[in-house]
């Protein structure tokens, strides 16, 4: 019912030249096998938007963008508005990221807004959430994503449940090897539908697509997802390398 969604973040990497390399040799796999059963994705750097799409939009691949602002336009230096990204074919957008939180200061306010914008513009918002060691340790997980979905979401009243995703991330578990148990990370996915039950209602709940993210691998990638409510996975480092994003995203399901 849900399909499952492998999103690959390629983050600060990969230039133009890098960017039509990579798709050589991911299509060349990828486009010898139907992966209609899932939907595959990535999350080339704004620069590489552009070419990218014009690469794969005869394929099924869709392409994610890594942020978005929430205005259609204005003064915001720095920032890219969710219709630009539209113009670009890009139709998923990751929100909240821990590097943007953690690296760059943005709060749950501002991510909320941006939500609301994307949503509004018709991309799909990519919402991740996750707490840090820290919390985990003091046994703040599920009180830490509950407070950054409900905020993050609270714009979205009756939202189409296929027009919107969570990714639960776990901080310590970003670029660190260490990636969340399949049961670790499953406790918290329950969570995280039960809130969504309690936010809008069962049916909505169970349509919308939660994936782990945070050191995912060729090698652990089939374990996770074989719980109930992974719904897909938020690659960072292993998608850089297409071959290994390949291996991710073909196992079976
Ligand atoms: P990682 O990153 O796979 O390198 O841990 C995941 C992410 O940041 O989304």
């Amino acid at each position: 019912m849900r399909q499952p969604l492998f999103v690959g973040n390629w983050k600060m990497h990969h230039t133009i030249l890098e960017t039509k390399a990579y798709f050589e040799n991911f299509l060349r796999l990828l486009l010898k096998h139907d992966f209609s059963d899932r939907t595959i994705s990535i999350a080339p750097p704004f620069t590489s938007l552009f070419y990218a799409h014009s690469l794969i939009k005869e394929t099924p691949i869709k392409l994610s963008a890594q942020n978005a602002h929430f205005a259609e336009k204005g003064a915001f230096t720095g920032e890219i508005s969710p219709f630009m990204l539209k113009e670009l074919g890009v139709e998923y957008v990751i929100l909240g990221h821990s590097e943007r939180r953690h690296l760059f200061g943005e709060g749950d306010e501002l991510i909320q807004k941006r939500v609301e914008g994307v949503y509004k513009a018709g991309l799909i918002p990519i919402l991740c959430v996750g707490e840090t060691l820290n919390e985990r340790n003091e046994e703040k997980t599920f009180e830490r994503v509950e407070t950054q979905i409900k905020r993050a979401l609270a714009g979205l009243q009756n939202p189409d449940p296929e027009k919107i995703v969570i990714a639960y991330e776990p901080v310590w578990a970003i670029g660190t090897g260490i990636n969340a148990t399949p049961s670790q990370a499953e406790d918290v996915h329950v969570f995280i539908r039960k809130l969504l039950e309690d936010l809008y209602d069962k049916e909505r709940a169970k349509k919308i697509r939660i994936l782990y993210g945070g050191s995912v691998t060729p090698e652990n990638v089939s374990e996770l997802m074989k719980e109930p409510n992974i719904d897909g996975v938020l690659v960072g480092g292993a998608s850089l390398d297409p071959e290994k994003f390949f291996k991710i995203c073909s196992i079976n399901i």
